[in-house]
């Protein structure tokens, strides 16, 4: 069995359509019918465009939309399956990284008062000396200097703050990341530096990923496998090299003739 295994996901919002004279309700699919695993200290990308469900199928994954049908189990464990209250507790094993660092930090908390709360969720009665010392090892960890441990996020360039962003969410010892978009809002030269740490952090920890992006050219740099998301389907999966070399779905082929290419004499 897989580290996680994803089995015939459903995932279906009702929208009312129609009019006030003829009212009728549609399902959207949002996801339909997924099935994926993954192994341990993998990275996978999940690449496909705007309103595919990239997002619902990782929101459900971390049960915080309820499955339709299918199931989810993480290391042996169906969440599925899981009460309310278990949900909850289980909610600290995954951790996000978003498009935006700077919407998802608090403005108010110094990165030391951010990474305490973060670190407190899964060691509540952790003594001071120790948090301290995990503090600064994890800033050491996503290349931060610890001397800046009680500045606030405006006082960092977007990049510092993505390296914020990413230690808050390894703060709770999670089993897995979902990095949904994490480089798209940054400058291709720190675009290049957040993927790598990203990678040294997997093979340092074992860090398992799935890595969400709508640039194919991006996913291929950072991702094992890669899954083609469209319309709430998989409709492509494989090795992230055999994949962008030997397209198969249409779909897929047209993602690859969208990454634009410098011209030979550049
Ligand atoms: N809470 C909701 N209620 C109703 N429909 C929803 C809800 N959340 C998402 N959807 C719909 O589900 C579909 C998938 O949306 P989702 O946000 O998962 O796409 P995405 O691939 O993450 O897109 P993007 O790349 O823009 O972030 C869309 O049609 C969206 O409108
Ligand atoms: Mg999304």
């Amino acid at each position: 069995m897989s580290y996680l295994e994803i089995r015939h996901l459903h995932t279906h919002f009702t929208k009312h359509a129609g009019t006030v004279f003829s009212p009728r309700t549609e399902v959207i699919r949002a996801v339909d019918d997924v099935t994926l695993s993954i192994e341990k200290g993998e990275i996978l990308g999940l690449v496909g465009e705007s309103g595919c469900g990239k997002s619902t199928l990782s929101r459900t994954i971390m049960q915080l939309i309820p499955a339709t049908s299918g199931e989810v189990v993480l290391a042996g464990e169906s969440l599925t399956r899981l009460s309310h209250h278990e949900v909850r507790m289980r909610r600290l094993d995954f951790q996000m990284i978003f498009q935006d660092p700077y919407a998802s930090l608090n403005p108010r908390m110094t990165i030391f008062s951010t990474l305490e709360e973060a670190m407190k969720q899964r060691h509540p009665n952790l003594a001071k000396a120790e948090l301290y010392d995990k503090i600064i090892a994890l800033m050491e960890t996503v290349g931060l200097d610890p001397a800046v441990m009680k500045k606030y996020p405006h006082e960092f360039s977007g990049g510092q703050r993505q390296r914020i962003a990413i230690a808050r969410a390894l703060a709770p010892e999670p089993k897995l990341i979902i990095a949904d978009e994490p480089v798209s809002a940054l400058d291709v030269s720190i675009q290049s530096q957040i993927l790598n740490l990203l990678r040294k952090l997997r093979d340092d920890f074992q860090l398992t990923m799935i890595f969400i992006s709508h640039d194919l050219g991006v996913v291929r740099y950072i991702a094992d496998n890669i899954a083609v998301m469209y319309q709430g389907k998989i409709v492509e999966y494989g090795e992230a090299e055999q994949l962008f070399h030997h397209p198969q779905h249409e779909y897929t082929k047209r993602l690859l003739n969208s990454i634009p290419k410098l011209p030979a004499s550049a």
